[in-house]
């Protein structure tokens, strides 16, 4: 409370509770109506968040999916920034008639060529050891190596070009002989102090002339104070973060609710205090390496052992492939970032139970009920055998659970319908199988659903529980 004794705003944290792309741009857009502020607070340009806004579709990368309702958007400290995307995303935006207003905390970390490069070259040679994760490419985890290295550059530090040149002429000799000694690799430009300083520093100047650079921390409690809404806008998703998530096969940040505090500046009571919504998708997709014990059929170059079995499938995998065909053509599963076609599986209920553990998930949005319409039948995995032990939730170990053997429970499926139409008339137009699944979900993970998304667009949700109404 101010001292004129007016509230304090409300926080709300969205965030993915699978492996990314569960359509938290889309939950985000339609709850920003609310809130004054959007913010990141992990994660960088690895992110394809999707709005849907009268027929106009816009993949956002790093400016907040709240930019679409001309809401300000903030990228808090725990964030990994290429300025250059980030300015091309900006000008991008612009030149569709949107004018973002957005802030850059100066603790963010900055992501340079030479870790774009770094990327690319460990996942190649990772690749023969089966580690790779299958990354974005954008540099991710090599900006956060440095970060925690204490060696990383922030973006606080380009607005000073003796800081920068300085830490440029410590860090990018160690960069090149890493690429050309160890993983014995030729460099050019990308490790190049003269050229990035160059670069880095009309970046940093442009991010000064436009007033971008914040202290993200004290820019959102003066916010707060105000009385202002504010919404947390998660990226990737409980099994892609690097604590929590099946390591290694995760991203190099936490995408997971605690995260919202450290990232933003805000502490832990105040995210904790709003409302915590955990965005779920019908099934389960996943771009990448890893395991995914209910995947149906494969994909090349991601599903673990898909060549060994030669892509093989007797007649049961045959059919799953097929079902899986239908479920990334009616799901558009293709990633947003790299376009590359998305794994597909049946919802996992352990690892729903983790994500809502680790989160403290107040509710759920439960997207894509539409895409499963028409099956015959639809499955959920209720809990693992592994060996013969029942699990209920994820183990620990990715091992462990890439033996893990899934135990479903069959629906029976719900026909197509006018998802318009069930939009608008609310959750009980809902078909009754529908609305049977998704009641299970949310009995079975404990936590209520506050929205059921029917389609990508932006009056496609059907809302129960509005979050930011929750207290009034
Ligand atoms: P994000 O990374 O979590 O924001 O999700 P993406 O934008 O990468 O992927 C989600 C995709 O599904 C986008 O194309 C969305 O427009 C779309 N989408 C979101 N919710 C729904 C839904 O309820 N039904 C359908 N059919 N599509 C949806
Ligand atoms: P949104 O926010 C889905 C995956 C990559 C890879 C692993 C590590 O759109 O949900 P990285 O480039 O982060 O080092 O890659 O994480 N990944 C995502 N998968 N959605 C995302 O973001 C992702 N961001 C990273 O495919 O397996
Ligand atoms: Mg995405």
């Amino acid at each position: 409370m101010d001292r004129a004794g007016k509230p304090d705003g409300m926080v709300v944290t969205i965030v993915g509770s699978q492996l990314g792309d569960e359509g938290k741009g889309g939950i985000v857009d339609r709850w920003s109506e609310s809130a004054d502020v959007v913010v990141r607070y992990q994660g960088g340009d690895n992110a394809g968040h999707t709005v849907v806004n009268d027929n106009q579709e816009y993949k956002l990368s790093l400016v907040p999916s709240g930019a679409v309702r001309g809401k300000v958007g903030v990228l808090g400290n725990g964030c990994v920034i290429n300025p250059e995307t980030l300015l091309s995303e900006l000008d991008a935006l612009r030149e569709r008639g949107l004018d973002p207003d957005l802030k850059v905390a100066r603790r963010a970390h900055v992501i340079f060529p030479y870790h774009r490069e770094l990327d690319g070259i460990e996942e190649r040679a990772k690749e023969g050891k089966q580690l790779d994760a299958g990354t974005t490419g954008r540099g991710i985890g090599p900006t956060y190596e440095d970060k925690a290295g204490r060696r990383g550059i922030r973006i606080g530090d380009l607005l000073d070009s003796e800081v920068l040149r300085g830490r440029l002429e410590y860090v990018v000799p160690q960069k090149r002989a890493l690429a050309e000694s160890v993983f014995g690799v030729e460099t050019g430009d990308a490790f190049d102090v003269d050229r990035l300083y160059e670069d880095y520093r009309g970046y940093g100047e442009r991010l000064r002339e436009e007033g971008m650079t914040v202290n993200t921390g004290a820019y959102l409690e003066d916010e707060r104070e105000a009385g202002k809404e504010i919404l947390f806008e998660g990226a990737q998703g409980t099994v892609l973060d690097i604590d929590h998530g099946n390591y290694p096969f995760v991203t190099s940040s936490n995408p997971t609710a605690g995260a919202a505090a450290v990232g933003t500046g805000l502490g832990p009571a105040v995210v904790g205090e709003g409302a915590i919504v955990g965005v779920v998708k019908a099934y389960l997709s996943r771009v990448g390496t890893g395991p995914l014990p209910t995947e149906l059929g494969g994909v090349e170059g991601q599903t673990p052992g898909y060549e060994a079995n030669g892509g093989d499938a007797d007649d049961d995998t045959e059919d799953e492939e097929t079902l899986a065909t239908e479920i990334r053509e009616a799901g558009g599963e293709y990633g947003t970032v790299t376009g590359r076609p998305r794994r597909v599986g049946w919802l996992d209920l352990p690892m729903l139970r983790h994500a809502a553990r680790v989160s403290s998930l107040s509710g759920l949005a439960i997207n894509h009920v539409d895409t499963l319409a028409a099956l015959e039948t639809v499955r959920v995995c209720e809990r693992y055998d592994l060996a013969g032990e029942a699990l209920e939730a994820i183990p620990a170990s990715t091992e462990r659970w890439s033996r893990c053997e899934p135990v479903y429970r069959e629906f029976e499926g719900w026909p197509d319908a006018d998802w318009e139409r069930v939009a608008e008339e609310g959750y009980e137009a809902l078909p009754e199988n529908a609305r049977a699944y998704v009641e299970y979900v949310s009995n079975e993970v404990e936590v209520p659903i506050d929205a059921i998304g029917v389609g990508p667009g932006r009056e496609q949700t059907i809302v129960l529980d509005d979050p930011f109404s929750r207290s009034e």
